[in-house]
C-alpha cells in the first residue's frame, strides 16, 4: 500500500470474532439445534466450527457464511484435536460446555503467543471451585494437555485474580448446567460477555448480572436450541475510526454500537477528532488535523481496550507532541513498535509503557504482522506512509479482520494483496503481502 491520502466514504462492521467465538461453543450445551445470524466470515469462526465438528457436531453454513446451524446431537468424543486447539488459543471456552454436557473435557494447553503467556490458571480455578477435578497431562509427544472431570458438581462463589473475558466465558458456561447458584465476583464486563449472557439465557440458562462486577447463574437441568444475531465487532468498528483520524479522512462507520467504544470515542475527541453519531453510524471526521497528543492506558471493559492498542499507538505517532501509552492487560504487546518504528514513527518501548514521540511523518518499508491487531496497526500507518509499504504475515489479519483490504479499499485506500511475496502487478505500486 502507499499513501492514500483521506479516506473517505463508508464502511459496515461485521459480527465480533470475540462475540462469535464463544458463542459456537455454547452450542455444545444442547442436543438441540443453534442458529447464530451476522457471523463474520473469519479464519477463526472457520477453526471453531472444524473443532465443532470434531467433537461430533454438526455444523452448516449457508452460502454466504453469515448463517451458521449447529446441532451438537451426540457428542462423540470431549478431547479436542491437538493441530485444531493450538490453531487457535480460543479453542478453551470449549471446555466449560463440555465439562457441563458431558462432565469432561481435554483440551492442550493453548500455550502462549506472541503478546504473552496466555495462561489459564483462573479457567481452571473457576472449574475446580465448582466441583471438577482438574490435571494437566503430558502426551506422548510431551505436549501438555488440560484435562477437567465433573467431580461432584455444585454452585459456587468464585472471585477472578484478574477479570478475564475466557475465563467468564468457560466458567459461565460450566455453570448454568450445575446444580445450585453460581457467583463471579469480578467478572470480565466486555459486550462479548454480555452477548454470550444473553444467548445463554435464550438457551433457557438463568444468568444475571452479565456486564457488571457480579454474574449470578441458577444451575438448570438442560438447555435447548436458540437462535442469535452475532453483536458488531467494536475492534473492527475502532480500527476504521482510526483509519479515518490518521488519514485526516471522513468515514461513516455503519453497523456498529458507539457504547461500545466510548473510551475510542472520548480519546480520539481529546486529540481532536471529530466525531458524531448519525442514524447509520459513527462519522468520524479527521479532515482538520493538527491533532494533539494524548496519554492510552490499557484496562479490561470498560477501560480502553487493549485490543485497540497498536492502532492507536499509529495514530498518534502522527499527532503533535508526545504520548504515553501503558499496557496492562498483556505482558508483550508492543511487538508493533519495532516495525512502526522502521516506518519512523520514533516510539521508544520501556517494559509496559511506551513514549510516542509524535509528529512523525511515515515512510513506507517492508514489515512483518507480528500479531492480529499489530498487522492492523502497519496497515493503518501504510495507508499514510510515504513510499510504499508491505506488511508480510498477514494471515495474522485474515484471524480477525473479514476482508480489510477490500473494505479500505471501498474507502479509498490504495492498496492491494499480493501473492507469493511479489506484487501482482509491476505497475500497481500498492502491496499487502500474503
Ligand atoms: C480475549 O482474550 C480476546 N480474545 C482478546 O482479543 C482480548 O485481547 C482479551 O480477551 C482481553 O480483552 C477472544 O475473545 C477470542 P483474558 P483472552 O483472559 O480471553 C491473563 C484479539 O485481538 N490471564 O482476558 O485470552 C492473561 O495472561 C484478541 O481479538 C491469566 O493470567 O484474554 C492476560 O494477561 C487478542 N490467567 C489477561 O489475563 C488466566 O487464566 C487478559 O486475558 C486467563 C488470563
Amino acid at each position: 500500500m502507499s499513501n492514500s491520502g483521506p479516506l473517505r466514504g463508508s464502511v459496515s462492521t461485521g459480527g465480533s470474532k470475540n462475540a462469535v467465538l464463544p458463542l459456537l461453543a455454547a452450542t455444545l450445551l444442547t442436543d438441540e439445534t443453534c442458529v447464530l445470524d451476522g457471523v463474520p466470515d473469519l479464519k477463526d469462526v472457520e477453526v471453531m466450527c472444524r473443532l465443532l465438528r470434531s467433537f461430533g457436531a454438526e455444523v452448516e453454513q449457508d452460502a454466504a457464511g453469515r448463517r451458521i446451524a449447529v446441532t451438537a446431537g451426540r457428542i462423540a468424543t470431549c478431547e479436542a484435536p491437538p493441530d485444531l486447539a493450538k490453531a487457535m488459543r480460543a479453542s478453551v471456552v470449549a471446555m466449560g460446555p463440555l465439562l457441563a454436557r458431558c462432565g469432561e473435557a481435554t483440551i492442550p494447553l493453548p500455550g502462549g503467543c506472541a503478546i504473552g503467556d496466555r495462561p489459564i490458571d483462573l479457567h481452571v480455578k473457576g472449574f475446580l471451585a465448582l466441583g471438577a477435578d482438574v490435571e494437566i497431562l503430558t502426551d506422548e509427544s510431551g505436549a501438555g494437555c488440560v484435562r477437567a472431570t465433573a467431580g461432584r458438581p455444585a454452585g459456587t462463589e468464585m472471585y477472578l485474580d484478574f477479570a478475564s473475558v475466557g475465563a467468564t466465558e468457560n466458567i459461565m458456561m460450566a455453570a448454568v448446567l450445575t446444580p445450585g447458584t453460581t457467583v463471579i465476583e469480578n467478572p470480565a464486563q466486555e459486550p462479548e460477555i454480555v452477548d454470550l449472557a444473553n444467548f445463554l439465557n435464550k438457551m433457557g440458562a438463568r444468568i444475571r448480572g452479565a456486564g457488571t462486577d457480579a454474574i449470578r447463574i441458577e444451575g438448570v437441568q438442560a438447555l435447548h436450541g436458540a437462535e442469535h444475531s452475532v453483536i458488531p465487532d467494536r475492534i473492527e468498528a475502532a480500527t476504521f475510526m482510526l483509519a479515518a483520524a490518521i488519514t485526516r479522512g471522513d468515514v461513516l462507520v455503519e453497523n456498529m454500537l458507539p457504547n461500545h467504544v466510548v473510551p475510542v470515542i472520548a480519546k480520539l475527541r481529546e486529540c481532536g477528532v471529530r466525531i458524531r453519531e448519525e442514524d447509520a453510524g459513527l462519522r468520524v471526521d479527521g479532515t482538520a488535523g493538527g491533532f494533539r497528543a494524548t496519554d492510552i492506558k490499557t484496562l479490561p471493559y470498560p477501560g480502553f481496550p487493549t485490543d485497540i492498542q497498536p492502532q492507536f499507538m499509529a495514530f498518534l505517532a502522527t499527532a503533535n507532541g508526545p504520548s504515553n501509552i501503558v499496557e496492562t492487560v498483556f505482558e508483550n504487546r508492543f511487538l508493533h513498535i519495532e516495525e512502526l518504528n522502521r516506518m519512523g514513527a520514533g516510539i521508544l518501548a520501556e517494559g509496559r509503557r511506551a513514549i510516542v514521540r509524535g509528529g512523525a511523518h511515515l515512510h513506507g518499508a517492508a514489515v512483518r504482522a507480528t500479531d492480529l491487531r499489530a498487522g492492523a496497526a502497519l496497515v493503518l500507518a501504510g495507508l499514510v506512509a510515504d513510499g510504499e509499504t508491505t506488511v508480510a504475515d498477514v494471515y495474522h489479519i485474515d484471524r480477525g479482520y473479514e476482508d480489510l483490504v477490500g473494505k479500505l479499499e471501498g474507502l479509498g485506500a490504495d492498496i492491494r494483496r499480493m501473492k507469493n511475496g511479489g506484487p501482482q502487478d509491476s505497475v500497481d505500486r500498492r502491496v499487502f503481502a500474503e
